[in-house]
C-alpha cells in the first residue's frame, strides 16, 4: 500500500516534469512512447488506489465531461484593467508622470501584451488550486476544471521555498494554428466561426465539457504575481521566479531605463510580433519595484505605475453598401458586408463578414456608413467600428433578416446559440441544394457533378432531395439544354456506382449536423447498422469516443424528422449501404488501440481513404497533424518538410506501408 502510494508520487513528479520540459522549455526529455508508458501506469495505479486520488495529478488533463455552470469566486485582489495609449508622446508623458511622482531612480518593465483572455491562477503551497476569469475585475467564473486541461500551466510548481499563497495572473490564448484548425473545422461544420483567437479562447474558456476544452490547445502567457509574502521587490525578479517554476513567461519581457531603450522596444515588437505564434495587440510598461508600484498607488481604474501602448491595425475606412445573408446546407445565416472596393494590406476588400446579429447591433449600422475595416490576421476582413460623424444622410438601420432569404421562412436562434438559422429544412431550396452538393463530394458518395447540374435538376424540378438522384431517367437528362448522349450515360453510370459507397461514407453523405467525415467513421463502427444508429439512445451515443452531446443531441434529432427518416428509407431501397460490410465486420479488430496514427504522403498500395479507415476498423485513432499525442507517422512519399522536422523534434515514430500493413496481420 505505502509503496503504491510511492510509486504514484514518483510518476506524478516525473510526468509533471517531463511535461514542463515538453510545454515550457520546449526541450522533451524522453520519447513520447516513454512518456505515454509513464502515464499508463500512473492511470493504472490511480485505478487501483482511489484513495490517492489528485486533482492535480497530470494524468487529470484530459479533462472531465461533468457538466456544471461556473460558480463566481471575488478576487482576493481585484483585477485591474490598464489605461491605452496609442502614440509615442503619450508613453513619453506616462514616463515623466513616473518619474515626477516617484522623484528618484525607477526601472521600466516592457512585455509584450497578449490578446486573449485573463485568468488569475491561485497556487496554495505550490498547488493550483483555483483558475478563475476576471469577470466584472472583483467578482469571475471559476473555471479551475477547463484551466487544469491547459499544458503549459503547471499544476504542482517546481521548486522549495513556495510562498503559501500566490496568484499568477497572465492571459489564455489560442496560438494562430489551433484558431485555424478550429475555423477550418467550424467551416467545414456550417458552425458560426470565431471572428478572433481571442474570442475563441474566451468561449473555450467557459466551455461546459472539459475535454473540448482540452482538445483545442489553449496556451498560457503568465505576467504579474500577487500575493501577501511575495519572494522578491522587483516584478522582473518575480517573473524571473515564476519561470523557474514552470510557468510560462514570456521571454520578450525587458528592463528599459530610459525613453529611448522603450521607443525601441516599441518598434522592435511592433515589427517583431507579426511572426509570434499567438497575437499580440501592442506593449505594457510597469514600474519595476513593487514599493514604487505602492507609491504611485492606483485611480478608481487604472494602476498608476502601468499603461499600455497598442500598436496600430491596418485599418481602412470604407462605404458599406448592403448587407447580404448567405444560407448553409445546415441552414445557418451568415450575414456579409458588401463593402465599396478598398485596399487593405495589399489586397482588395468588398465583403466583410458581420458574423451574426449581436455582432451587427453592437456597430449600430446604417446603410452608406463609413465603415473602419481590419484585418488582423484574421481570415476574413472585419468590421471594426462605424464613422458616425461621417454620416450626413441616415441610412437604413441594419437589422438582421427575420425571414430565410432564399425560402422566406422566419429564421429562429436555437438555445443560447449567436447565429440563426433557416427551420425549413426540407423546403429551403439554397439548403436541399446545399445538401445535395454535399452529398455527391468525392469523400461523400463520390458522384461526379458540380453546383451548376444540381440547380439545373432543381430548377427542371427533377429533384427535391438527393434520392431523387436514384431515379433519375436517361430521356429527361436529354431534354436538358445541352445535354448529350454521353454526358447523361455518364452521369448515371457515376450514381449506379455510388451504390457500393461503404456505409460510413454514405452516413457522412447524409449530412447530419456535426456528423462530418471522422464522426461518421466513429458512428457507423459502434453502430454497425443505420437502424442501431437511429434507434441509439443519447446515453449510448455519448458512450463513443469522441461523441459528445452536440452531436448525439443531432443524431437524435435527425433520426426523430419524418422528412429525413424518409430520405433516409428512399435512398435504402434504392440500394445504398446502410450497414457495415460483412468485410469491415469482419475485419474489425483492436490491434491499433489507444494508438494516434498521423497519415502523410502519397502511398502505393492503398489510397490515403483507405488506411484511414483501416486505423478506425482496427481500433485506433486517425489523426490530422502531428503533437505530442501521435504515436505514429504512417508515412509516404514526399511527406512535407514540416511535418518530417516536428515529427523529428517530437520523436514521433515514422513507419512506411509496409510496417503499417504488418502491424495489422
Ligand atoms: S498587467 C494592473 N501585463 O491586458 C495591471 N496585462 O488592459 C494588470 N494583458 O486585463 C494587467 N498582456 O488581460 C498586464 N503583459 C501584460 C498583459 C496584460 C495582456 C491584458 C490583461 C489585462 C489587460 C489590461
Amino acid at each position: 500500500m505505502e509503496r503504491a502510494k510511492q510509486q504514484i508520487e514518483t510518476l506524478r513528479r516525473q510526468l509533471h516534469d517531463h511535461n514542463y520540459n515538453y510545454y515550457v522549455l520546449s526541450q522533451p526529455a524522453i520519447s513520447d512512447i516513454e512518456f505515454d508508458r509513464l502515464m499508463r501506469e500512473l492511470t493504472e495505479l490511480e485505478a487501483q488506489y482511489p484513495e490517492y486520488f489528485d486533482p492535480n495529478s497530470p494524468s487529470v488533463r484530459v479533462g472531465s465531461d461533468i457538466n456544471k455552470s461556473f460558480t463566481q469566486v471575488t478576487h482576493r485582489y481585484p483585477m485591474l484593467s490598464l489605461q491605452n495609449t496609442y502614440s509615442e508622446g503619450e508613453v513619453a508623458e506616462f514616463y515623466n508622470r513616473v518619474k515626477k511622482g516617484l522623484n528618484e531612480d525607477f526601472v521600466i518593465v516592457c512585455e509584450l501584451k497578449y490578446d486573449g483572455t485573463s485568468i488569475s491562477l491561485i497556487y496554495e503551497e505550490g498547488r493550483l488550486t483555483r483558475a478563475v476569469t476576471r469577470g466584472d475585475g472583483k467578482k469571475g467564473d471559476d473555471v479551475t476544471d477547463n484551466v487544469r486541461t491547459i499544458h503549459n500551466i503547471p499544476l504542482v510548481l517546481k521548486g522549495s521555498d513556495l510562498p503559501p499563497y500566490l496568484e499568477l495572473r497572465g492571459e489564455i490564448l489560442l496560438p494562430w494554428s489551433s484558431f485555424d484548425a478550429l475555423n477550418r473545422e467550424r467551416a467545414e461544420q456550417e458552425e458560426p466561426l470565431f471572428a478572433n483567437p481571442r474570442n475563441a479562447a474566451s468561449g473555450t474558456l467557459k466551455m461546459q465539457d472539459s475535454r473540448v476544452v482540452a482538445s483545442r490547445k489553449l496556451e498560457s502567457y503568465i505576467y504579474s504575481m500577487l500575493g501577501d509574502a511575495l519572494p522578491a521587490g522587483s516584478h522582473y525578479e518575480n517573473m524571473t521566479l515564476a519561470r523557474e517554476w514552470g510557468l510560462n513567461v514570456s521571454g520578450a519581457m525587458k528592463r528599459c531605463r530610459t525613453p529611448e531603450e522603450i521607443f525601441d522596444y516599441l518598434n522592435y515588437w511592433d515589427r517583431e510580433r507579426k511572426s509570434l505564434p499567438v497575437t499580440t495587440d501592442g506593449v505594457v510598461l510597469k514600474v519595476d519595484s513593487l514599493s514604487q508600484q505602492r507609491n504611485l498607488g492606483s485611480t478608481s481604474k487604472f494602476p498608476r505605475w502601468s499603461i499600455a501602448y497598442k500598436f496600430n491595425a491596418e485599418k481602412a475606412v470604407t462605404r458599406l453598401e448592403s448587407v447580404t445573408y448567405q444560407v448553409g446546407r445546415t441552414g445557418a445565416v451568415t450575414p456579409v458586408a458588401n463593402l465599396a472596393p478598398v485596399l487593405l494590406s495589399g489586397t482588395t476588400v468588398k465583403r466583410a463578414s458581420l458574423y451574426n446579429e449581436d455582432a451587427i447591433n453592437a456597430l449600430d449600422l446604417h446603410i452608406g456608413d463609413s465603415v473602419y475595416v481590419e484585418k488582423g490576421g484574421e481570415i476574413i476582413p472585419k468590421i471594426t467600428g462605424v464613422e458616425k460623424e461621417a454620416r450626413f444622410l441616415l441610412g437604413d438601420k441594419v437589422t438582421f433578416a427575420r425571414k430565410c432569404p432564399d425560402c422566406g421562412t422566419p429564421l429562429v436562434r436555437i438555445g443560447d446559440e449567436a447565429a440563426h438559422y433557416c427551420p425549413n429544412s426540407e423546403g429551403c431550396p439554397t439548403q436541399i441544394k446545399g445538401r445535395v452538393e454535399h452529398f455527391v463530394t468525392r469523400k461523400a458518395m463520390n458522384i461526379t457533378m458540380g453546383p451548376e447540374t444540381i440547380s439545373l435538376l432543381w430548377d427542371k424540378g427533377l429533384i427535391r432531395n438527393a434520392a431523387d438522384l436514384y431515379t433519375l431517367q436517361f430521356d429527361d437528362l436529354l431534354r436538358l439544354e445541352r445535354w448529350a448522349e454521353t454526358s447523361a450515360l455518364n452521369l448515371l453510370e457515376s450514381i449506379e456506382q455510388s451504390k457500393s459507397v461503404p456505409y460510413e461514407r454514405v452516413l457522412y453523405a447524409l449530412g447530419i449536423r456535426f456528423v462530418g467525415e471522422m464522426v461518421a467513421q466513429k458512428l457507423s463502427h459502434a453502430f454497425p447498422t443505420i437502424n442501431l444508429l437511429a434507434q441509439a439512445s443519447h446515453e449510448q451515443l455519448i458512450a463513443v469516443e469522441e461523441i459528445g452531446d452536440r452531436i448525439a443531441r443531432s443524431v437524435i434529432d435527425f433520426f426523430s424528422n419524418a422528412g429525413f427518416v424518409d430520405f433516409v428509407d428512399r435512398l435504402r431501397h434504392n440500394g445504398l449501404q446502410f450497414s457495415l460490410s460483412e468485410d469491415v465486420l469482419a475485419a474489425k479488430t483492436d490491434k491499433l488501440k489507444g494508438l494516434t496514427i498521423v497519415i502523410s504522403g502519397t502511398f502505393e498500395l492503398h489510397s490515403r481513404d483507405a488506411y484511414k479507415a483501416m486505423i478506425i476498423q482496427n481500433g485506433g485513432k486517425n489523426s490530422g497533424s502531428v503533437s505530442k499525442k501521435s504515436d505514429y507517422i504512417l508515412a509516404g512519399e514526399n511527406m512535407g518538410p514540416a511535418k518530417l522536422e516536428k515529427a523529428a523534434k517530437l520523436g514521433v515514430k515514422l513507419i512506411d506501408e509496409t510496417a503499417f500493413l504488418e502491424m495489422l496481420r
